[in-house]
């Protein structure tokens, strides 16, 4: 029921501002988030339940498995605001395991607009893994969601915003990580960057898959 919402918004609401009475008043005039998460649109990956952060402590920019494309001006936007506006101290890029993204982009059929979307992961696939006949290997699903990550923080970094932000001393770092469905925890796959030269592509040293 929608009104179910509505109720549940109007308590929430009630018990922010009687444990914090300014709480509202507060962030209604500044945000000053610390982190910007890039994450998959999957409804079981909320950025903010499983990290436990407040309103007001992470921005946030989700698509269909938490792809980075150069030209997507959505993501670009919300890079350049968080960067050069908030002035956030990490971007995360958060991946999951069994995201069906990353299957879909493995199936034969056609889904539609989506497997344009989906491309790069196809392309990571064939360059990476080699796919043949093991297209439904869940294991082999699982080490792509990581590769996946670790290429989408690559092309992040590769951007002109990011590049630009590093040339003038802003300190702000990139990290990778993953989730896990099955358990409800996070996984570090230690890819991280904190300047253009830190290097690209390094072998993977995160846990294995959950
Ligand atoms: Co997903």
């Amino acid at each position: 029921m929608l009104s179910d919402l509505f109720d549940h918004n109007a308590r929430w609401a009630a018990a922010m501002r009687s444990s914090d009475p300014d709480f509202f008043e507060r962030l209604a005039t500044l945000q000053r988030p610390e982190y910007l998460w890039i994450g998959c649109s999957d409804s079981r990956v909320p950025a903010n339940v499983i990290t436990g952060l407040q309103p007001g402590e992470v921005f946030v920019h989700r698509n269909i498995a938490n792809l980075v494309h150069r030209s997507d001006l959505n993501l670009l936007s919300v890079l350049e605001f968080a960067v050069e506006t908030l002035g956030v101290r990490h971007i995360i890029v958060c991946g999951h395991y069994g995201c069906g993204g990353v299957r879909a982009a493995m199936e034969e059929q056609r889904h539609g607009v989506v497997d344009h979307w989906l491309q790069p992961i196809r392309d990571l696939a064939e360059t990476s893994l080699g796919t043949a006949g093991r297209r439904d290997d869940p294991d082999m699903l699982d080490r792509l969601c990581e590769l996946s990550v670790r290429a989408q923080v690559d092309n992040l970094c590769r951007t002109p915003i990011l590049r630009a932000a590093w040339a003038r001393g802003h300190d702000v770092a990139v990290h990778g990580w993953i989730y896990g469905l099955a358990d409800g925890l996070l996984r570090d796959l230690h890819c991280d960057r904190r300047q253009a030269s830190d290097s690209e592509g390094h072998p993977a040293a995160g846990p294995g898959h959950g």
